[in-house]
């Protein structure tokens, strides 16, 4: 089910303050989209609505909201003000896009901190569609575009880099926009259901991932504050990778935490700008399954291919090039809070 055009609709972005929602709430509002976005953030989420309405056409309606997508109240609050605001009793698109990482190991990251990325991750994408579906229904038709990961195809980040709330959450939400294809083709063929599955792409999410944590972002973090984040043994580990220098004091740690985000950024091989129109394009053309990137093409294809060998990196990438991409930096910077 193509669909030609986004223009005169209303979208709803979660997570619109930063990286791949504030490139999908700006690229569809100069489409002719109205955009109603949501952020834990209300400082970006701002910044996002001024940039979107300025490139907007005339009659294009973007408005921002704070919202934590983890707590299913503060959702439905988000839907009461979109609906009021840009006066509509139905919504066309919804993109369950915010999320965070964190919680990489079990046995050894603090119990808050993985259970709210897991809340992050999956609650926050299974209440918008709660929320937003009966809205998509009431508009004759919509698209519910669910944003899951490679760590939704391969719950790791390879060697000695778990991450198993952020898979745990990623793999639910693929699990479960895969099992909405055929619930919504017979029990609401008007709607259809839409998964996204990036690999590295340039964002603020390292530095995100923590505020939303409940830290300010690294550079205004107290010396506690970023030895709780990079803990003695992660620090030892990254003195030995020659990624910290011998006897490294907190401003050291910080200045770290702040590289890991900009390096992120900055070295991916794809843009948050590019894999939105990555997105768009996909669910454009009506696919129901959109890879971001080389490497997230490639780790489909490893798992695929060779699913006993998935735990078995030299086995699994054998012959193959490219990196694991998702969240590395972070995974090395913030390992067991
Ligand atoms: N960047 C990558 O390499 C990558 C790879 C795979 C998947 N993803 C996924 O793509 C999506 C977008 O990530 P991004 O890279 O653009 O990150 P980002 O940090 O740039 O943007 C995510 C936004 O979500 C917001 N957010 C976080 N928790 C929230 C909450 N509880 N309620 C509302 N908003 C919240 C953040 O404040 C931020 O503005 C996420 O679901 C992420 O897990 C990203």
């Amino acid at each position: 089910m193509a669909m030609e055009s986004f223009a005169g609709k209303l979208a709803v972005v979660t997570g619109g303050g930063s990286g791949m929602g504030r490139e999908l709430t700006r690229q569809l509002a100069a489409e002719g989209c109205s955009v109603a976005a949501c952020d834990l953030n209300p400082d970006t989420m701002a910044e996002t609505v001024a940039m979107a309405r300025a490139e907007a056409p005339h009659g294009v309606r973007v408005t921002g909201h704070a919202c934590d997508v983890a707590d299913e109240a503060q959702v439905l609050r988000f839907r009461d003000e979109l609906l009021a605001a840009h006066a509509s009793d139905h919504v066309g698109l919804v993109f369950a896009n915010a999320g965070a990482g964190g919680g990489e190991s079990f046995a050894a990251s603090r119990r808050e901190v993985w259970e709210r990325i897991f809340a992050i991750d999956w609650c926050g994408v299974y209440y918008c569609a709660r929320v937003f579906l009966p809205l998509l229904i009431a508009g004759g038709g919509g698209v519910l575009v669910n944003t899951s990961s490679v760590n939704g195809l391969w719950a790791s980040l390879g060697p000695g880099r778990p991450q198993t709330a952020y898979s745990a959450a990623k793999f639910a939400v693929r699990g479960f926009t895969e099992a909405l294809i055929e619930d919504l083709r017979t029990n609401a063929p008007e709607v259809r259901a839409v998964l996204v599955l990036p690999g590295h792409v340039g964002t603020n999410i390292v530095s995100n991932s923590l505020i939303a944590w409940g830290l300010p972002a690294p550079e205004q973090m107290s010396d506690a504050q970023v030895q709780q984040v990079v803990p003695p043994q992660v620090r030892d580990a990254l003195i030995r990778a020659g990624a910290l220098p011998e006897g490294a004091v907190p401003d050291d740690l910080r200045q770290f935490l702040v590289r890991a985000n900009a390096d992120f950024r900055d070295k991916a091989p794809v843009s948050a700008a590019q894999a939105a129109t990555i997105i768009l394009d996909g669910v454009r053309a009506g696919a129901w399954r959109i890879l971001i990137g080389e490497d997230a093409k490639m780790i489909d294809a490893a798992v695929r291919a060779k699913p006993e060998a998935a735990y078995d990196y030299a086995e699994l990438f054998a012959g193959l090039t490219g990196s694991s991409g998702d969240q590395t930096s972070q995974a090395q910077a913030a390992d067991p809070i």
